[in-house]
């Protein structure tokens, strides 16, 4: 065993276990299908959602509420094979189905599909129209195999993406130093889909599957006649230790980024991105 293996066990066993809350709600009480409704396969009385993709379709389905802070959980186990091409994603986006996007704020987990060298995780974060942060990894998992919680936390302070518990991404509100923060309302999405840009998918393999578990949803609804109700401190993940990393979420959080972060948008062009400095 490495000695950076050594230490992750060490950190992780002082982190205590993780365990995901217990309350198991169906999928149709939170979820819709947002497209690809025929490539949507509900299982296990609701508690198990599978998205397909095949040459005719993928799919994806998004949360009936739109939400101003909280802390969003998925469970997802992405599909086997050889993925090339095929993207697996949770995320929080402000477009509004349906209707013209602007002032766009959307935060991504998105599974690139596996090519030879293995998949990546990237996660983005867009506010205001401006993307392009990229940060990537390479997990200490093998996430086809099983299923694992995928969470992004979001309120007034930070934006924090997190695996099994553990920080691999912050976000700080950097409004001060001009840099553009998520505010307007979103809502959850999930995808399963095939990208050009990403490579040219095997369909000889078809049908790829994603698998999805853990339908509620902690967040703050948004109402439009009172939006700083979803900053208020009575919702816990606005308040205490939710607005920054503790000593050992951020001990956690540096092994992780040094030891799987396989790319950084921050490490381009930093003059641009006056937010990394403050992220690390
Ligand atoms: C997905 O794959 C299909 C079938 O090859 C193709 O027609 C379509 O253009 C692809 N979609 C994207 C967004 O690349």
């Amino acid at each position: 065993m490495d000695h950076v293996r050594l230490s992750l066990l060490v950190i992780f066993s002082i982190a205590g276990a993780y365990s995901i809350k217990a309350a198991e709600v169906p999928f149709n009480q939170n979820y819709v299908p947002a497209w690809g409704g025929d490539h949507i396969k509900v299982l296990d009385q609701g508690r198990q959602v599978q998205l397909l993709i095949d040459r005719s379709s993928g799919a994806g389905f998004r949360s009936k509420q739109f939400f101003g802070s909280g802390l969003f959980r998925i469970l997802m186990k992405i599909p086997s094979k050889n993925t090339k091409g095929i993207l697996t994603t949770f995320f929080l986006t402000s477009a509004i189905p349906n209707q013209p996007v602007k002032n766009h704020d959307e935060l991504d987990f998105e599974f690139l599909g596996s090519n030879d060298k293995g998949y990546a995780l990237n996660t983005n974060v867009f506010a205001n129209d401006f993307g392009g942060r990229e940060q990537q990894f390479r997990l200490w998992f093998d996430p086809t195999a099983d299923f694992h919680t995928y969470e992004i936390l979001w309120n007034q302070k930070q934006i924090v993406f997190f695996v099994d518990g553990r920080p691999i991404r912050v976000f700080k509100n950097n409004e001060h130093i001009g840099v553009n923060y998520p505010k307007n309302l979103m809502h959850i999405e999930t995808s399963l889909w095939n990208a050009t840009w990403a490579g040219n998918v095997d369909w000889s393999q078809e049908p790829f599957i994603a698998n999805y578990r853990g339908f509620e949803i902690e967040g703050c609804l948004y109402d439009h006649s009172n939006p700083n109700k979803c900053y208020s401190q009575d919702y816990y993940w606005n308040a205490g230790t939710y607005l920054q990393l503790s000593p050992n979420q951020q001990r956690i959080y540096e092994v992780l980024r040094k030891k799987y972060m396989s790319y950084d948008y921050c490490t381009k062009n930093l003059k641009n991105h006056p937010e990394c400095e403050s992220n690390k």
